[in-house]
């Protein structure tokens, strides 16, 4: 085990949790550096939250409904989440989009992974709309999160090509075939110290992030 004290997480989710899932599995492998605190969601039967009580992780339902507005939410929410002194929150297929309140208060401690070769395709059914324009490409972005939804500096980015015969479906399994890379991979560069935010610029091995770094489908 190394010295240093491992990066603190906490994952927000509405559903199924399979990128929480790649998460947990990455952070279960000896020497991680970094482990997940907790997983809060908007969702009492989301699948995410199952899995992380199966690891042993804390999981926490906040209700929308259960609050007078989006901002009251935001603020438990909130609440919730710094009771557990995360160094980073990553939100993994949360559907709520969340206030600038709520982004200023975990300002350059948020990510979020898009199903899209961000900035084409900000906002939902990307496989969909992908196919409709005629993209030759499409894949996911990690992002660090601002107020503007999607908007936020890219870090890194899994490119796909996509075929005459893809579907829906196909892209979606591919896509989420290298958000398990790529989001895991951004975590760990954050909790190892060679990705850092500094005031709206990603700063990468002590270099400004002028792109966000790249990687492509390996297929056999
Ligand atoms: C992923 O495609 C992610 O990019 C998007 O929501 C989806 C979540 O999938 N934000 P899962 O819940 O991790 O399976």
């Amino acid at each position: 085990m190394s010295d240093a004290r491992p990066l603190r997480v906490v994952v927000l989710v509405s559903g199924e949790g399979t990128n929480l899932q790649a998460l947990i599995d990455a952070a279960a492998q000896p020497d991680a550096p970094y482990e997940i605190v907790a997983v809060a969601s908007d969702k009492r039967d989301a699948r995410g939250l199952e899995r992380a009580r199966t690891a042993g992780i804390a999981a926490l339902h906040v209700d929308p409904r259960s609050h007078a507005d989006r901002s009251a939410f935001d603020r438990s929410l909130a609440d919730e989440i710094s009771s557990f002194s995360p160094d980073l929150i990553v939100l993994a297929g949360f559907m709520r989009i969340l206030g600038a309140e709520f982004v200023a208060r975990f300002e350059g401690r948020m990510l979020n992974i898009h199903p899209s070769l961000l900035p084409k395709f900000k906002g939902l059914d990307t496989h969909r709309r992908v196919i409709e324009a005629g993209e030759r490409e499409h894949g996911a972005t990690v992002h660090f999160v601002t107020a503007e939804l999607d908007g936020g500096p890219p870090v890194i980015q899994y490119r796909i090509a996509i075929d005459d015969s893809d579907s829906e479906e196909s892209l979606s399994a591919r896509v989420h075939a290298g958000e398990y890379i790529i989001l895991p991979h951004t975590v760990e560069l954050i909790a190892t110290g060679r990705l850092q935010w500094d005031n709206g610029t990603v700063i990468i091995d002590d270099e400004m992030l002028s792109k966000p770094l790249r990687i492509d489908e390996q297929r056999a």
